[in-house]
């Protein structure tokens, strides 16, 4: 059988937003943007672009860039930016370590389900990048995964069962990574992961596309990594949270 990351198999599936608190999540992360001025904001690792593409549509006053490292998912943004005749939003390929901005470029820059991914030294690697391109005083939003008991067991078991080793931190941990890359922790929220529970993905993707997902994940080609991830994420609801941070430079 072939294994898929996590993230790439449910994108496969149907599944547009690949965080682990969804929509809830992202929304604490949103309402701390004014956008009443003209901002602007970067996006690193967007995937195919939802959260810019309906910021860019609703606020036109604002500039919108939104980068990935995977080419597929930034064509697939361009195309919909077309499609909807946007032009306060960029998309394009590049790498969150090597940001090739000017210091102090972006009064806000938003990061979900990506640091996650990484060791602490490549965390604070992109933190200092993040912190670079930030303005005095500008937010970085983050989304991840917060380990609450059992850390070890549970990082690997969820390691195996999305087919990438990831390095989620318990609360404490990532507060200390922040402040390690000079931020200020002003605000967090989290809860239960809501990335594979029905409730959840109805609340990300609708219920027709719920149960296309649903659908797609119990074909035979995808059942077995579908129904592993499903039992993965319900064994370890105790175990872990997502977690939203607001820092600031
Ligand atoms: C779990 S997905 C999250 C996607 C999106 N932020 C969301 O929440 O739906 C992780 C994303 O990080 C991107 N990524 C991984 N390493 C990256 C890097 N070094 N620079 C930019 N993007 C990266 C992947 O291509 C993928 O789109």
């Amino acid at each position: 059988m072939k294994k898929e990351m996590g993230h790439v198999f449910l994108k496969k599936l149907g599944k547009t937003r690949l965080r682990p608190g969804g929509i809830d999540g992202t929304n604490f992360l949103l309402s701390n943007i004014n956008f009443e001025k003209e901002i602007k904001v970067l996006e690193i690792a967007c995937n195919r672009g939802v959260n810019l593409l309906q910021l860019a549509s609703k606020y036109k006053n604002a500039n919108f860039i939104g980068i990935d490292l995977d080419k597929k998912s930034i064509d697939e943004a361009n195309s919909q930016k077309e499609k909807l005749g946007l032009n306060n939003v960029e998309f394009f390929v590049a790498d969150a370590f090597r940001l090739e901005f000017a210091d102090e470029s972006f009064d806000y820059v938003i990061n979900e389900a990506m640091l996650t991914m990484f060791s602490d030294k490549m965390k604070i690697k992109a933190l200092n990048e993040y912190y670079r391109v930030l303005k005095n005083n500008g937010l970085l939003l983050t989304h991840d995964i917060m380990l609450i008991n059992n850390f070890e067991n549970t990082r690997k078991i969820l390691s195996e069962s999305i087919n990438v080793n990831v390095f989620p931190l318990p609360k404490s941990e990532w507060e200390q990574i922040f402040s390690n890359s000079k931020f200020q922790t002003v605000a967090s929220k989290n809860g239960e992961l809501t990335l594979m529970t029905p409730s959840g993905m109805i609340k990300d993707e609708g219920i027709v596309n719920t149960f296309k997902i649903i659908k797609n994940g119990l074909k035979k080609e995808n059942r077995t990594q579908f129904l592993k991830m499903k039992k993965t994420f319900t064994k370890l609801k105790k175990d872990m949270n997502y977690i939203c941070f607001v820092n600031k430079k």
